[in-house]
C-alpha cells in the first residue's frame, strides 16, 4: 500500500469522477491511501461522491467542477491544482453518441473528439511533464474495446478511443525511463449509469458478459506498471484475441458491425 502511495501519491486526479468508472477509480484509489482531485461536470453528484469518500477513507478530496470540453481547459485546472502534487492521472471521462455517422450532428462528433481525445492529451501533457520532472508517477487512459476495430454506430467514439490507446502505448515507452507508468485500459461493457443510458436492453445476457465497475477498475489498477495496455475481464480478453489476432481486419469490422446492427440497427 505504502509503495503505491510512494509511487503514485500523494494526489490522484480522476476525470469523470461523479459516477460510473470514475467514481469507482476514486473509491479504490482512496482505499489505497491517495488523496483525490475529482473532476466532473455534474456538480451535485460530484459533491456527494467527494463527501462520501473523504468520510469513508479519511483522505483529502477536492471536487473540481469543470467541463473538459472547454477550449481553455488547462487554465482553470491549473488554478484548482496548483498546490498539489498529482502523482496519478486517470483520464477517464468520456462521451459517445449512438447512430449513423451522418445522422449524428457534426457538433456532437466534435464534442466527442474534444472530451475523449483532446482533453486526455492536454492533461497527460500537463501532469506528465511534472511527473517526469519528479521522476515518478502514473497515467491511466480509459479506452474501450471499440478501439480495437472501427465500430459502426459509434464511429467517432471508437476513433477517439483508438487515439487514446495509441497515445497511451507510445507514452508507456517514452515515459518508462522517467519512472512514470502509463497504462491504457481497454474496457469492455461495464455496468455504469452511462452504459445503462445507452443500452436498449441493459439486463440482457451478452457475450462477453457485462462487468462490474469494481472488477474493471480493480483489474486495471493491478495492471498499472506492468504493461502498456490491458483488457480487464478474461472473456473480454478472449473476445479481443479473436477480433485482433484470429480474424482479418475486414472480418472483425463486419462481425462487430453485425452485433452493433442487432443492438442499434434502425437508430
Ligand atoms: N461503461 C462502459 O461499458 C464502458 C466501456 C468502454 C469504455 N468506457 C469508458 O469508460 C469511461 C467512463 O465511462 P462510464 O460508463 O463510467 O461513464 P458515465 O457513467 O457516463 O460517467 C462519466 C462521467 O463523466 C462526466 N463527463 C462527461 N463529459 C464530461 C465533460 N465534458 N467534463 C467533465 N465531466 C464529464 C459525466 O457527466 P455527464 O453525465 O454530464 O455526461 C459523468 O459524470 C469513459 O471514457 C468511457 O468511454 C466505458
Amino acid at each position: 500500500m505504502s509503495t503505491f502511495v510512494e509511487k503514485y501519491g500523494p494526489w490522484a486526479l480522476v476525470t469523470g469522477a461523479a459516477m460510473g468508472l470514475g467514481a469507482e477509480f476514486a473509491r479504490q484509489l482512496a482505499a489505497r491511501g491517495l488523496n483525490l482531485a475529482l473532476v466532473d461536470v455534474q456538480a451535485e453528484a460530484l459533491t456527494k461522491v467527494s463527501k462520501a469518500l473523504s468520510k469513508e477513507f479519511n483522505v483529502g478530496v477536492r471536487p473540481i467542477v469543470l467541463d473538459l470540453s472547454q477550449p481553455e481547459l488547462l487554465r482553470p485546472l491549473q488554478a484548482a491544482t496548483y498546490d498539489m502534487q498529482v502523482g496519478l492521472l486517470v483520464n477517464n471521462a468520456g462521451i459517445s453518441a449512438i447512430g449513423h455517422f451522418l445522422d449524428v450532428p457534426l457538433e456532437k462528433h466534435l464534442s466527442i473528439l474534444t472530451v475523449n481525445a483532446r482533453a486526455p492529451l492536454m492533461l497527460a501533457h500537463h501532469f506528465g511533464g511534472m511527473m517526469r520532472a519528479r521522476k515518478r508517477g502514473g497515467i491511466i487512459f480509459v479506452s474501450s474495446m471499440s478501439a480495437l476495430s472501427g465500430t459502426s454506430y459509434v464511429s467517432e467514439y471508437s476513433a477517439t478511443k483508438a487515439h487514446d490507446l495509441t497515445l497511451g502505448e507510445a507514452l508507456w515507452q517514452e515515459l518508462r525511463p522517467a519512472n512514470v507508468d502509463v497504462l491504457t485500459t481497454i474496457v469492455g461493457a461495464t455496468d455504469t449509469p452511462g452504459w445503462r443510458a445507452e443500452n436498449p436492453n441493459p439486463d440482457a445476457k451478452t457475450w462477453p458478459p457485462v462487468m462490474t465497475a469494481e472488477d474493471t477498475v480493480r483489474e486495471t489498477l493491478e495492471a498499472l506498471g506492468k504493461t502498456p495496455s490491458f483488457v480487464p475481464g478474461a472473456q473480454n480478453r478472449l473476445a479481443a484475441f479473436l477480433t485482433t489476432r484470429l480474424m482479418s481486419r475486414k472480418s472483425a469490422v463486419e462481425t462487430v458491425g453485425k452485433e452493433m446492427d442487432k443492438r442499434y440497427g434502425g437508430s
